[in-house]
């Protein structure tokens, strides 16, 4: 495995017309309520505009971060289809993904899986339409410490990560484990690795 760990400058930096921010996304549903409900609970989002066939939720200064449709009689998407994986928000920091964790744990929802991937640590849910959505944040302050922890780490071996119970990682964030231990992705062997994946 060739990894390629120097993040080339941007692309407006190269001279080059580019996005300034990836701005939404947008799902189609026949579960309309239900998904608007379960985005403005996990997101704290508001609806910025709300109409029978369409809405726009956003959590910050975007118009709308997440485009819900209303479509009836849409057929469940089976789990062998392509498509998008999952798409993923970043926090600021590890109290606020906690904090989140708990509020919608309080709420019913909970994670599907939890995973040090290393780079991030992340709690992924899914939806009512069982769209993929990954709350993360950067364990690293900034991309050279990521890349030299990319090239340090066992990451050739393990490109996924290391799975966590995240009641237990929760018990020892709040009785004070220091946060770059916490964080540390654990190592585990080569053949350990097959099972980090989601059990569902
Ligand atoms: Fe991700």
């Amino acid at each position: 495995m060739v990894l390629k760990v120097a993040v080339p400058a941007t692309a407006k930096d190269r001279g080059r017309v580019a996005p300034i921010k990836f701005a939404h996304i947008v799902f189609r549903t026949s579960q309309y309520a239900e998904m608007l409900d379960w985005y403005k609970t996990v997101l704290e989002a508001e609806v910025v505009i709300e109409a029978d066939f369409l809405s726009f939720l956003t959590y910050d200064d975007e118009h709308h971060r997440i485009g819900i449709a209303n479509i009836a009689g849409l057929i469940e998407r089976n789990p062998r289809s392509v498509g998008v994986e999952h798409c993923a928000f970043t926090y600021a920091n590890l109290d606020d993904l906690v904090s989140t964790y708990e509020r919608l744990r309080f709420e019913g929802i909970e994670p599907y899986w939890c995973i040090n991937h290393g780079p991030t640590l992340s709690f992924y849910y899914r939806d009512p339409d069982r769209n993929q959505v990954e709350l993360q944040i950067d364990i690293f302050a900034d991309i050279d410490s990521v890349n030299a922890w990319f090239l340090k780490s066992d990451f050739d071996l393990n490109p996924i990560g290391v799975k966590f119970d995240p009641q237990e990682f929760v018990r020892k964030f709040k009785s004070g484990v220091p946060l770059d231990k916490l964080l540390k992705r654990p190592f585990i062997e080569p053949d350990q690795v097959g099972e980090q994946f989601p059990d569902n």
